[in-house]
């Protein structure tokens, strides 16, 4: 094995720990269209599932089947007749819908049961339990046009999912409802899904669609100038939907989304639209700190505040590999712990990625800001930058009149933002007994303006 590979596949798998770490028993809901089924997606799509549900994550996967129906309709000398983006449900079109489903389902199954060496689901044991868990009610007459066996969510049996999930099998749901008078009735895969999620009130919703996530400009075409929104707030999707036409086909911008803002609304935190088309986007969406589609928030998740008790393991995940590397000087837990208010910290999505710390030397009216750091994933994007400005204030409110660094390697980070080197016996004196004359930091001062 090259020696390459270890710098590189070791930092890589520990980047992703705070994310394994905090999904851990959240609930998903997955939405798959037909579509990426119909277009070979499946056997990966259900090994990144597995991986995902082995990392403690609940999961519950629906599917759709909309090429899959019109392909039985067509067999059958019948054509597929939509209103609203809603399928008309004639009998014709449910018994296909029932073959499709049932189709489908077995094509799932038998994806989760594999288990060859040497491929990803090598020793991997999922249990798919599906059941009845929707009932339904018809669409009925909208328009003038009867909707027949079309129907809508009328409940989710979120206690007998919620069981079958705490039994560790992962729930998989089929766009199919049932009325208490026993007629079934098809529903579309983001009714079902959304449904879910909201009665779940699942951490997650996420559909993995044909497109690629909602451009900054959406209905403008796509460019470089015209880039994935990786992080939508609940307004502005709210205002995408209502300048926008109406949706009417799966690839247009507000088809998803529409389903995104309800789940939203219903309070299912996140909700994301990833595309199929890009192999393992479920893991980039949900293990990679920006992600790869457009995911849709209450509010935006980055957030520069002071530290508390809570936080205390995140900063030491963050600084550690500096620690050992030498950048930054070791800080016990303890240590840490006692000086845990001394901390700012920025967080994402509840993921620490950023710290610094700042020690008052009030007799000399400066202060040490140390342990500033960035997580190598979201370095280059101005937090470093952000939490200087934060301990410039928080010196300041202090009547502090300079702060001051020491650092072996990253003297010109500073220098350019206004600090200036000054021999070791400008440090005050408290601070001069601590100075390691071996490391010969570079002290640089910074004066408050
Ligand atoms: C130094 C550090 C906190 C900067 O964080 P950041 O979020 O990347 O900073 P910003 O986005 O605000 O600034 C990025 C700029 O700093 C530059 N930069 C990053 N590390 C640098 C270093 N060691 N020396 C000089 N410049 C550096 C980048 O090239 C970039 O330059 P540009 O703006 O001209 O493109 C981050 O690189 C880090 O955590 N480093 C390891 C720990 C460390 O050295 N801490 C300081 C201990 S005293």
């Amino acid at each position: 094995m090259s020696t390459v590979f270890n710098f590189t596949f070791v930092p890589w798998f520990r980047s992703v720990a705070p994310y394994i770490h905090k999904f851990r028993n959240q609930t998903f809901v997955v939405g798959v269209p037909g579509e990426a089924i119909a277009a070979g997606k499946l056997p990966n799509l259900v090994q990144d599932l597995a991986l995902i549900q082995s990392m403690g994550v609940r999961v519950v996967l629906v599917h759709g089947f909309r090429p899959q129906v019109n392909e039985q309709l067509r067999a059958k000398g019948h054509e597929a007749r939509y209103h609203r983006g809603i399928r008309i449900t004639d009998s014709v079109a449910l018994d296909s819908a029932q073959e499709a489903a049932g189709q489908l389902r077995y094509e799932i199954e038998a994806a989760f049961s594999m288990g060859l060496p040497n491929t990803p689901m090598a020793g991997a044991t999922v249990r798919v339990i599906s059941g009845n868990f929707i009932t339904a009610r018809p669409v009925g007459i909208v328009d003038g046009i009867d909707f027949q066996h079309s129907g809508l969510v009328r409940k989710v049996d979120a206690v007998g999912i919620v069981r079958a999930l705490d039994m560790g099998a992962l729930v998989l749901l089929s766009p199919f409802g049932f009325s208490p008078t026993g007629e079934a009735f098809n529903l579309s895969m983001e009714e079902v899904a959304t449904s879910v999620a909201v009665a779940l009130q699942a951490d997650k919703l996420i559909f993995v669609t044909e497109i690629p996530g909602i451009r900054v400009r959406p209905f403008d075409p796509p460019g470089d100038d015209n880039p994935i929104d990786t992080e939508l707030p609940l307004a502005d999707a709210e205002r995408i939907l209502a300048e926008g036409p109406q949706p009417a086909q799966p690839t247009d911008p507000g088809f998803y989304l529409q389903y995104c803002v309800r789940a939203c609304k219903g309070g299912v935190e996140r909700s994301h639209i990833i595309p199929f088309a890009v192999d393992g986007s479920l893991l980039l969406e949900v293990y990679v700190h920006d992600g790869i589609g457009t995911m849709v928030v209450d509010e935006k998740l980055e957030s520069l505040r002071e530290a508390n008790a809570d936080d205390v393991g995140g900063i030491l995940q963050l600084i550690e590999p500096f620690e050992k590397d030498g950048t930054l000087v070791k800080r016990s837990r303890t240590e840490i712990e006692r000086d845990i208010a001394n901390y700012t910290i920025i967080e994402h999505d509840g993921v620490i990625f950023g710290c610094a710390a700042l020690y008052p030397y009030p007799e000399a009216r400066t202060g040490e800001m140390a342990s500033l750091t960035v997580s190598p994933q979201a370095q280059g994007q101005g937090d470093g930058e952000k939490l200087l400005k934060r301990i410039e204030q928080r010196a300041r409110l202090m009547g502090l009149e300079s702060i001051f660094v020491l650092t072996t390697r990253t003297m010109h980070w500073f220098l350019k933002r206004g600090f200036q080197p000054v021999p070791p016996d400008w440090l005050p004196e408290a601070r001069k007994r601590k100075y390691n004359w071996d490391r010969r930091s570079q002290v640089l001062v910074k004066r408050l303006g």
